[in-house]
């Protein structure tokens, strides 16, 4: 784990300890070289804000009518987004999907569709293992192109500090590929593809946390971060991180969690209870997702104002009889309709779909039509995508049914 307690926030005197960061990390990389590491966190630290409060406040305020049920929340994109995939075109593809998208989520939600992607930042990567050997070679797992290389040798995999450099440089040219399509900043909150990605790598997140100017702080490399299934320790750095951002925030839910933890977040996330400021990911697999509601009652039972989304991937990841890590888009689209029909029973608020999609000719997935192998049509650099006929498909199910009788706890 890194030295945490050696990282910086900006503020305006200079740099001060963020002590939400000196609490215990999971998921943190290794850094041989430790020097070179802290000289990299010092540049992140006085390099320019990569999205501006003003912008972080805009989404802030719509996502609390996504809390009010007048809009709803597309997220989706790659697993891990490749640093080589930032240009003008590639942004240009991933904005014209999160659109396609948008406007399919938009018929069956019945309302204006908030799109976010998973860009200009999703580049680091929990994993479950540390190691895997690979051609009997044992070898630190790919972490993410912000830490290592996924080819399956040492010096590849060997965890590089410069990285956090060079991706966010290829964040920037996102963000910049944005604008020149007039969806970046300046133009109007609902033409904006709003940027997330997981705040993982505490490196590059805590030297990019800024002043408001409001007195309080937020994180400047996305507008929604997200912690995940593996970093949502409430005791730990990246719960108590988010917890003091102004930013929107989000957090993802899997089947172990219990409804206690789950309170126990919403205290910690969202101590005063502000519409759109907390969103839960449900990540529970098709077979668990009825696993979701007592988790859902026991958020509207304390009055917590929080937005479910779905995220019908992550519990459906399987190996293929090869060993090929594919996701069935069956399962995805039975967790889908389980989530919106157990979320409308328990009364919450069915606010989006988070999915992993690629407008690139993939196939990752199984179903419509496709079966995966491995070759030039399978290129993720982590979890498997939906290509764009399967994110469709995905999205038209987006149907959240009203029940009579049961209001949503944000209405
Ligand atoms: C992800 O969103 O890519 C991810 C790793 O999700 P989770 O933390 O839910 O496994
Ligand atoms: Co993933």
């Amino acid at each position: 784990m890194s030295d945490s307690a050696s990282l910086g926030v900006r503020h305006q005197s200079g740099l001060e300890p963020l002590t939400a960061l000196t609490r215990p990390a999971a998921q943190q990389p290794e850094w041989p070289d430790r020097d070179r590491a802290g000289s990299v966190r010092s540049a992140l630290a006085t390099s320019p804000p990569l999205v501006r409060w003003e912008e972080v406040r805009e989404l802030g305020t719509l996502l609390a009518r996504v809390a009010e049920g007048e809009l709803c929340v597309l997220q989706a994109g790659d697993c891990a987004e490749d640093p080589a995939e930032c240009g003008a075109a590639d942004v240009a593809l991933k904005t014209e999907m999160l659109d396609v998208l948008g406007d399919i989520m938009r018929v069956g939600a019945g309302r204006p569709v908030v799109r976010v992607g998973r860009l200009a930042g999703q580049f680091a990567k929990p994993r479950s293992r540390a190691h895997e050997t690979v051609d009997g070679v044992r070898l630190p797992v790919f972490r993410g192109p912000m830490v290592n290389g996924p080819e399956p040798t040492p010096e590849a995999r060997r965890p590089n500090p410069a990285r956090l450099l060079d991706c966010r440089a290829s964040a920037e040219r996102s963000l910049r590929a944005l604008e020149a399509l007039g969806r970046g900043a300046g133009c109007h909150p609902r033409e904006r593809v709003w940027t997330s990605h997981e705040a993982l790598l505490l490196d590059y997140e805590g030297p990019q946390v800024r002043p408001t100017g409001e007195g309080g702080h937020y994180l400047s490399s996305a507008h929604w971060p997200w912690i995940g299934e593996r970093t949502r320790q409430p005791g730990n750095a990246h719960v108590r991180l988010l917890a003091r951002l102004g930013n929107p925030v989000a957090c993802k839910v899997g089947p172990e969690a219990t409804a206690e933890e789950v309170l126990e977040l919403c205290t910690l996330l969202d101590p005063r209870r502000i519409p759109g400021r907390l969103t839960l990911i449900a990540r529970f697999g098709a077979g668990a997702i009825g696993r979701l509601a007592p988790l859902v009652r026991a958020v509207r039972g304390a009055g917590h104002p929080v937005l479910w989304m779905c995220d019908p991937m992550h519990g459906n990841t399987v190996a293929d009889g090869t060993g090929l890590k594919i996701r069935h888009l069956d399962a995805v689209m039975n967790e889908l309709r389980g989530f919106l029909s157990v979320v409308a029973d328990a009364g919450g608020r069915c606010a989006g779909l988070h999915i992993e999609s690629s407008p690139l000719d993939i196939s990752e997935c199984a179903g419509a039509g496709v079966t995966p192998i491995r070759g030039p049509r399978y290129r993720t650099l982590c979890d498997p995508r939906l290509n764009l006929m399967q994110a469709v498909a995905v999205v038209a199910h987006w149907q959240p049914i009203t029940r009579p009788g049961v209001q949503p706890s944000a209405t």
